[in-house]
């Protein structure tokens, strides 16, 4: 094992500080069998951005371009945590020079790029993981479990849903996230996590049909200044055209049962409701990011007149949370920040080279986020040829 490994963030807006902060806990989660881990920079082109997240996070510098951390012999691990458009290019300088990456999802904003993406994750010497981070959420993690051991056994349908609300204003300002070809807006920001999670639960799907996707917001006024994640920062009176979709529904077979889906950053009301119910033969389960701590969960096993939904609070018993979080009491709460601790968690223990059997599960490979962009490339070819059905 390493004597220690030093961790950069490439990224400083909304997901790369849960990644600054993630790295930093990491080592205080479960036992200490982690080596030194060296928290060295956070890389932003925004040197303001950068510095502060430094700072805040406890990083020993910050870097202003993705090469000073490729070239940087303290650094060996590092999160990429950029807009999708960029992910290609800095994911494979990182790699060529030898550092283990974890990249954020959707893995690029073109098949293309995200394969040649694989391509260099297959030919590389260091490691390289994609950090599909719901499949950290206890509960869903939970409801997994209670699938796979037969307790709510095969799955019949998964109804899903991922509405955001960051662009529903007209004044919300024009980012990066609305620039792209079809299918690179709510669907790959949001529509990545809910169809990885449908698999993650249901297994494979194998086809998708009537695709729809829709831009209802034409057009944004451009900020005044650098726009971090879903801000709404004041805006100048200049509009760009919006080039992708702020909602997308789509239907999907699974190799057993089937699904419906719907995904939305203009669902008024609903900052981050990734919400799901998944029906099985032997009852159902729900879960909503609302309420992270806690699923519902309807078992057929009493008397028909005293069935129904029950809520189960997480707790000790179930997935990530004993030994893991600092209080791992029942009903303490906890929610997508400790998700990204317990990925940090499960990336390091795996460039540090602990056994599968003692560690976290494994990070999603680049494979894997390749399939899930085809999986989001077939929606979109739906989409495009009026909700046809196509085979993956
Ligand atoms: N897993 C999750 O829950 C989750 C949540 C949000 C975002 N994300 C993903 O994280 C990524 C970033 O999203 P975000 O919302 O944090 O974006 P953001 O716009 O908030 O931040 C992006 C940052 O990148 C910086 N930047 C731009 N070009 C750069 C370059 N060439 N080198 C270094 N820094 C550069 C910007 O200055 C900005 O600070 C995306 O891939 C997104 O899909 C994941």
């Amino acid at each position: 094992m390493a004597d220690s490994l030093g961790v950069a963030v490439i990224g400083a807006g909304m997901a790369g500080k849960a990644h600054a902060a993630a790295y930093r806990t990491a080592s205080a989660l479960y036992s200490p069998v982690l080596p030194p881990i060296r928290l060295v920079s956070i890389g932003d082109v925004n040197a303001e951005f950068g510095s502060l997240a430094a700072q805040r996070f406890g990083y020993a510098r910050n870097d202003t371009s993705w090469q000073a951390i490729a070239e940087a012999d303290d650094i060996d691990v590092v999160s990429v945590v950029i807009a999708n458009s960029l992910h290609r290019e800095v994911v494979e300088g990182l790699l060529a020079a030898g550092k283990h990456v974890l990249c954020e999802k959707p893995l690029s904003d073109t098949l293309e790029d995200a394969r040649a993406m694989a391509e260099a994750a297959r030919n590389a010497n260091s490691i390289a993981r994609i950090g599909f981070t719901f499949r950290r959420t206890p509960g869903i993690a939970y409801i997994r479990d209670l699938i796979r051991s037969g307790v709510l056994g095969n799955v019949l349908h998964f109804s899903g849903r991922y509405w955001t609300d960051y662009g529903f204003s007209p004044s919300a300002p024009m980012s990066w996230r609305y620039k792209g070809g079809p299918g690179s807006g709510a669907l790959a920001d949001v529509g990545s996590h809910l169809t990885y999670v449908a698999e993650f639960l249901c297994g494979d799907i194998k086809s998708i049909s009537g695709g729809r996707l829709s831009t209802v917001i034409g057009k944004r006024p451009l900020p005044l200044g650098a726009v971090m994640g879903h801000d709404h920062a004041a805006v100048s009176d200049t509009f760009e055209a919006v080039e992708n979709d702020d909602y997308a529904v789509f239907s999907a077979e699974f190799e057993n049962g089937a699904g419906g889906f719907e995904v939305s950053r203009v669902a008024a009301g609903h900052a981050n409701s990734l919400i799901f119910e998944v029906f099985c033969e032997n009852g159902a389960a729900r879960f909503d990011q609302r309420r992270p701590a806690e699923i519902e969960l309807f078992l057929n096993d009493g008397p028909a007149n005293e069935n129904g939904y029950r809520q189960v609070i997480l707790g000790p018993g179930h997935p990530y949370i004993a030994g893991g979080l600092a209080m791992d009491a029942p009903s303490v709460g906890f929610g997508q920040n400790d998700a990204f601790a317990y990925q940090s968690r499960a990336f390091l223990e795996e460039v540090a080279g602990l056994s599968e059997e003692s560690s976290l599960p494994r990070c999603a490979t680049f494979d894997e986020g390749v399939r899930n962009m085809e999986l989001l490339g077939a929606v979109t070819e739906s989409a495009l040829s009026n909700g046809k059905k196509i085979t993956l």
